[in-house]
């Protein structure tokens, strides 16, 4: 039975409530999940969470936590994703969480966790080496496996690099069954990374790699005044309007790529070789298309931060369905270690 609803993965991914997003994380990540999202949860079952326990790893502002979390909501739900199919949520409401987290550190070796490369680059770039940091893959393990429903897989949707962290959850998975469960019944399934598409790096208005460190960002929701200047400022050289352009060397082209129409895109390319075409007028025919590309989504985002308390009882509906799934996965892990009451 291969298309069975009751046979198919579910979907399970983790979003970082880290600020504002940008148009590289659209284009890098966010736009496929939405997708695959949106997709899989329509034949099968998909969990969304905003990784808010994790966020608390390196942020110590409730404030600003509470902001990028209800930010990150708003972003999804404005750019698509349909919570009537899959369970969009944040991950503290879900305290079976910490619980299933703890059960598989007395099972992790500490010295895999030392070994973690985003634990020694977060390290490396200052941040402080708290015991949550050094644990964070283990969370990220407890956050995939809690929501394991019987015959099923897990698929994980991430970037490619969470490759490190989905192996350690693999590896937690198969602790915890040859720790506690007969080779032919295991409770968990080793989830299966779903390493989504590298898109070509996306340039920042400096040519760097778009990011929010460099501080070279156009953010997914920028608009008017603002997203003009931004757009208008993208790094270009100084061949001159008369003069042909290659494209392909250029920023603000790498941009228009991936939002033009495959006609815009060849017109557009023309355009750059044959000269006479200025990289202002490339400028304006990218704001035109960003324009185009998030009206929709701007005015759902407008709609929905007008009712904070409806994107509140989506989030709650969503950590229902995931605490309902993650309690009976406890009661078996808690019978399955030995508590008394499981
Ligand atoms: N560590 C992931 C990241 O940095 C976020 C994350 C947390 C996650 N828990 C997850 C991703 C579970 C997938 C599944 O992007």
């Amino acid at each position: 039975m291969p298309d069975s609803p009751s046979s198919l993965p579910v979907i399970v991914s983790g979003i970082q409530p880290s600020g504002t997003l940008h148009l590289g994380n659209y284009l890098g990540a966010i736009r496929q999940n939405i997708a695959l999202a949106n997709d899989e949860a329509a034949r099968s079952e998909a969990f969304l969470f905003i990784v808010d326990y994790h966020a608390l790893t390196t942020l110590r502002d409730p404030e600003a936590l509470r902001r990028y979390t209800m930010d990150v909501a708003l972003d999804y739900l404005a750019l698509g994703l349909d919570p009537d199919k899959a369970s969009l949520f944040v991950q503290s409401d879900i305290p079976q969480l910490t619980e299933l987290t703890w059960i598989f550190l007395c099972l992790t070796p500490s010295s895999q966790l030392e070994k973690g490369v985003s634990y020694k680059d977060k390290v490396a770039q200052g941040l402080t080496a708290n015991g949550g940091l050094l644990t964070y893959p283990i969370l990220q393990a407890a956050d995939i496996l809690a929501y394991t429903a019987p015959g099923r897989g897990l698929k994980v949707p991430v970037g490619a690099d969470q490759k490190q962290n989905l192996e350690i959850s693999r590896d937690t998975a198969g602790r915890f069954n040859q720790a506690y469960r007969p080779e032919d019944a295991p409770l968990f399934p080793l989830p299966d990374p779903h390493i989504l598409d590298e898109v070509s790096v996306i340039p920042g208005l400096d040519g760097r790699k778009m990011s929010k460190s460099y501080d070279n960002t156009i953010g997914i929701f920028d608009e008017g005044k603002a997203l003009k200047k931004k757009v208008m400022s993208i790094l270009s050289d100084s061949t001159p309007l008369e003069a042909p352009k290659d494209p392909d060397a250029d920023h603000t082209f790498a941009l228009i790529r991936h939002f033009a129409t495959d006609d815009e895109r060849a017109e557009i390319a023309a355009a750059y070789r044959a000269g006479g075409y200025g990289y202002g007028h490339a400028k304006k025919a990218l704001l035109g298309m960003i324009d185009r590309h998030f009206g929709e989504a701007r005015e759902r985002r407008r709609a929905l931060a007008e009712r904070p308390e409806h994107v509140r009882d989506i989030l709650q509906a969503g950590a229902e369905a995931a605490r309902a799934r993650a309690s009976e996965v406890m009661a078996e892990v808690r019978d399955a270690v030995g508590f008394l009451n499981a």
